[in-house]
């Protein structure tokens, strides 16, 4: 079968936010300590950090990382995690019910931030803590100096202000698992007044009000339409969270998910756009997609863990290959609203639901998912570019006329790049796509990647590198036309220059 796709240098949706390659590292399970942090470990720094671990972060090219949560957030007392380490406090971490060490705390995540090459999105705590707390916390990390908790901070040994410039106001207030729940009243009035007294701190800072858990609850949208009516003169962003799982073992239907994550960015972003017409407001909401993944491999393995533990293996999802199909496709879907989805956080980085593995003691690896979050992070920089796209197209379970092509263009200008990203979702048939790429007449290819598998179910593990990419895939490009060769069920990097 085939796919036909046009487009053009100057047909653009937008310049990619590089934050759209973000991520997250909560203090749940073993993403800080064993995943980011564990002195004794033959590959630990001085500060305890796994090189190992950093290295394969730095490959990611993440731009910026959310922190310290995440539902943990929402009872976390930020002031535990500064100071003389033997002083802080164990806690109850109430979110996931775990004790909390507090070895790792907000200058420790600054230090190993920039050691990682990427920059902090910083939550706070609007559960159990409002104003106050937030207010305190901002000067602690951006004054320069002499007040209390910036010279608090100079005492700790942090000369420089750590300007952090993106701020979560709270995470999944809607949520009843939370703690300190909100109904839209209460959130929108909490935050919009802490957005006020922070931006008296620190007038640079950009924030994000918190939207709906995920598009199945019951409040949403009409969270996002009465929160945004109280938070959006004072916020940049409104937040989204999206977790996928096979849960019906149906691979073919769970590939479509992207038809439902579409369905719910076009949904907030009418929400959005509700409030400013209501407002009659100049200001254009921008979307920070800041926890998606694929989330369902360990639930019933968590279920079954003790209580009142230090750093218990939590949300250890270990992926196979169609959960890396479907992340592709999520990264398109993003890509292809690069004019509205400014940021977004795979959620999250080491070890909970996450690219990256490790053993505590021992190795480091690249899960599935890792490859097409890499490959987006890596070359999917530049314009966005629009594609027309006529493709054959499948029904399942749950959808109807689901294209089995899902396709994104970058261009970088500067560079003098062009990359195709292609998902064939079609389990058994192989696709050939026929592009006409307007303004790159002189482009040739340098290389097309594909990552494939015969086995959807394939894993990686500890020195088992299963599922990797290679670059022996099919394609031809003459005068602008460009004929690729896309396999069933296979994610595919066409780089032209
Ligand atoms: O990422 C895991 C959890 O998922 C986060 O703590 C929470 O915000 C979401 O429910």
């Amino acid at each position: 079968a085939n796919a036909k796709m046009v487009l053009d240098k100057d047909y653009r949706i937008a310049e990619v936010d590089p934050r759209l390659y973000g991520s997250f590292i909560e203090h749940l399970g073993r993403a800080v300590y064993g995943g980011i942090y564990e002195p004794g470990h033959p590959s630990a720094d001085d500060q305890g950090f796994r090189t190992d671990v950093l290295e394969l972060v730095r490959e990611l090219k993440v731009p910026i990382v959310r922190y310290p949560g995440g539902n943990m957030v929402s009872a976390y007392n930020w002031e535990d995690g500064i100071g003389p380490r033997d002083e802080r406090p164990r806690r109850l971490e109430l979110a996931w019910r775990t004790i909390e060490t507090n070895q790792m705390g907000t200058n420790e995540f600054a230090d190993w931030a920039r050691k990682a090459g990427t920059e902090v999105m910083m939550a706070i705590n609007l559960g159990t803590r409002g104003i106050d707390a937030a207010r305190n916390l901002l000067e602690y990390c951006n004054h320069p100096g002499g007040t209390y908790w910036s010279d608090l901070r100079r005492q700790h040994g942090y000369a420089e202000p750590h300007a952090i410039k993106t701020w979560c106001l709270g995470n999944e207030m809607d949520g009843p698992w939370q703690v300190g729940q909100k109904t839209p009243d209460e959130y929108g009035r909490i935050a919009r007044e802490t957005a006020k007294a922070m931006r008296l701190v620190d007038p640079d800072i950009k924030l994000v009000s918190c939207g709906s858990s995920n598009s199945s609850m019951p409040s949403f949208p009409e969270w996002e339409a009465t929160t945004l009516d109280h938070t959006y003169d004072e916020v940049d962003y409104l937040s989204l969270h999206q977790y996928f799982g096979n849960h019906a073992n149906d691979s073919q239907n769970y590939l479509a998910f992207t038809m439902e994550l579409d369905r719910f960015v076009d949904t907030v972003i009418a929400t959005c756009d509700y409030i400013k017409a209501k407002k009659r407001s100049r200001k254009t909401m921008m979307l920070s997609f800041d926890e998606w993944n694929v989330w369902y491999h360990s639930t019933d393995a968590d279920r079954k863990l003790e209580p009142w533990t230090e750093a218990p293996p939590q949300l250890e999802d270990v992926y196979n290959f169609e959960d890396a199909l479907l992340v592709g496709g999520i990264l398109i879907s993003f890509l292809r609203r690069a004019d509205r989805i400014k940021m977004a956080c795979m959620a999250q980085l080491v070890n909970v639901i996450a690219p990256i593995m490790t053993e505590n003691g021992g190795e480091a690896w690249k899960q599935t998912i890792y490859y097409p979050y890499a490959h987006a992070s890596v070359f999917g920089r530049g314009v966005s570019l629009q594609p027309l796209i006529t493709s054959p197209k499948l029904d399942t379970q749950d959808f109807t006329d689901v294209p089995w092509l899902e396709s994104a263009t970058v261009y970088n200008e500067e560079e003098a790049t062009v990359t195709v990203f292609a998902l064939n979702r079609h389990l058994s048939e192989t696709l050939t796509l026929d592009a006409h790429l307007g303004g790159f007449a002189d482009y040739g290819i340098v290389e097309h990647v594909v990552l494939e598998n015969q086995d959807l179910k394939a894993v990686n593990t500890a020195g088992n590198a299963t599922v990797t990419p290679h670059n022996r895939g099919r394609s031809e490009l003459t005068e602008g036309h460009l004929q690729a060769q896309l396999n069933p069920a296979s994610w595919n990097v066409i780089r032209l220059r």
